[in-house]
C-alpha cells in the first residue's frame, strides 16, 4: 500500500507537469469522490491496527502533497490568463480620441440672455411670472377693460373663464407692483401664447422680455435713456432710438421705439424695408389707474414699462427672414449660431 501511495503521488506530480494538463481533470482524478486516493484510503480498513495509523499519515502526507501543487498550479494557471488578457485587451492611451458632438445654444436663448445682460448691467431684476394667468393680471389690472378687443376670444387662449394663458408677459408687472415697494427696477423673459395662426411672422407661441421701473421722479427721459443704451448695446454704438406716439391701456403716454437700422445706418435696406428704422417695442410711462390698482400711489411713484419680441429681435439681429426656423429644430440651421 506504501509503495501505491508512492506512486499515486508522483502519477499525480506527473501529471500536474504534463504540458496541456487539464489540472481540474488531475484534481478529479485523484482527491474526487472517484478519485485514485480515495479508493486507497478507503480500502484502509483491511490493514492491521499497527499498519493503519503509519499508512493513515502517509496518505495525508500525499494527500495534502496533491493538493497543494494542484493549488500552486491553479494560481499559475490564473496569473498566466490574466498576463495574456492584460497583453490582448491594451488600450493605446496615446490615440486620438472621438470628438463628442456639443451642442449650440439656441439662437433665442442666445439672445435672451444677451438682453438679461445687458438690463442686469443697468441694475435691473430678473423675475418670472407664471405662464398660467389669471385673467386678473393679464386685463384687469393692467387697465384693459371688460370690453376690450384683446379681450377677444380670438386673441387669447382661455382656459376658464377667468384663468388663461398669458398673452403678454405686462402682467407680471402687476404682480411684482403688488408684492414689492418701490424702487421697482425689473425684467421679465418668458414665453407668451396668442391664437395666432402659424406664418413667417406669427405663431401661437413666441417670447417676450418685459421691463418695469417704479421710483419717485422716474419720466419720460429715463425710459429714452434706458431703451438709447439698450439699444446701442445691442444693436452697436451708432444705433438711435426713435419713439412714435401709440396706444397701450396700461400706459400713458405710450409709444412703439423703432431703433435706425444697423445696416444700412439709416439709409433704407432689405432688413427695414427702405424705412431706415426697425419698430423693436412698445413701452410707455406706467398709467396711475395700473399703480393705483397694484396699490402704489400714483402721486407719489411713477414709472415706465416697456415691452419686446424676443424672436423679433432675433430676427432683426440675424437677419433671419422667417420665424418658423426658430421652432423647427433643423440643425443645420442652429449649428450656425455655435
Ligand atoms: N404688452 C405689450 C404688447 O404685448 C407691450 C408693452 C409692454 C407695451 C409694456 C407697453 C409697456 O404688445
Amino acid at each position: 500500500m506504501k509503495t501505491k501511495l508512492e506512486e499515486i503521488k508522483l502519477a499525480a506530480k506527473a501529471a500536474l507537469d504534463a504540458e496541456d494538463c487539464d489540472t481540474e481533470q488531475v484534481r478529479i482524478q485523484y482527491l474526487g469522490k472517484k478519485g485514485e486516493l480515495t479508493a486507497l484510503l478507503r480500502s484502509m480498513g483491511s490493514l492491521s491496527p499497527e499498519e493503519r495509523p503509519i499508512i493513515g499519515q502517509l496518505a495525508n502526507e500525499v494527500r495534502t502533497y496533491i493538493e497543494e501543487a494542484i493549488a500552486q498550479k491553479k494560481s499559475e494557471e490564473g496569473a498566466k490568463a490574466l498576463e495574456k488578457k492584460l497583453i490582448e485587451e491594451r488600450i493605446d492611451v496615446t490615440l486620438p480620441s472621438k470628438k463628442p458632438s456639443v451642442g449650440t445654444r439656441h439662437p433665442l436663448a442666445i439672445t435672451q440672455r444677451k438682453l438679461e445682460n445687458i438690463f442686469q448691467t443697468m441694475g435691473f431684476d430678473i423675475v418670472h411670472g407664471p405662464e398660467v394667468e389669471y385673467d386678473y393680471y393679464n386685463f384687469k389690472a393692467l387697465n384693459i377693460p371688460e370690453n376690450h378687443p384683446a379681450r377677444d376670444t380670438q386673441d387669447t387662449f382661455y382656459i376658464t373663464d377667468n384663468i388663461l394663458l398669458r398673452s403678454q408677459t405686462s402682467p407680471v408687472q402687476a404682480r411684482v407692483m403688488e408684492k414689492q415697494k418701490p424702487p421697482i427696477r425689473i425684467i421679465s423673459p418668458g414665453r407668451v401664447y396668442r391664437s395666432d395662426a402659424v406664418d413667417a411672422t406669427h405663431s401661437p407661441m413666441f417670447h417676450q422680455l418685459e421691463g418695469l421701473v417704479i421710483d419717485k421722479n422716474i419720466t419720460m427721459s429715463d425710459l429714452k435713456g434706458t431703451l438709447d443704451t439698450f439699444a446701442k448695446t445691442m444693436f452697436g454704438e451708432e444705433t438711435n432710438v426713435r419713439f412714435r406716439p401709440h396706444h397701450f391701456p396700461f400706459t400713458e403716454p405710450s409709444a412703439e421705439v423703432d431703433v435706425s437700422c444697423f445696416v444700412c445706418k439709416g439709409k433704407g435696406c432689405r432688413l427695414c424695408k427702405g424705412e431706415g428704422w426697425i419698430e423693436i417695442l412698445g413701452a410707455g410711462m406706467v398709467h396711475p389707474n395700473v399703480l393705483r390698482i397694484c396699490g402704489i400711489d400714483p402721486e407719489e411713484y411713477s414709472g415706465f414699462a416697456f415691452g419686446m419680441g424676443i424672436e423679433r429681435i432675433v430676427m432683426i439681429k440675424y437677419g433671419i427672414d422667417d420665424m418658423r426656423y426658430l421652432y423647427e429644430n433643423d440643425v443645420r440651421f442652429l449649428k450656425q449660431f455655435s
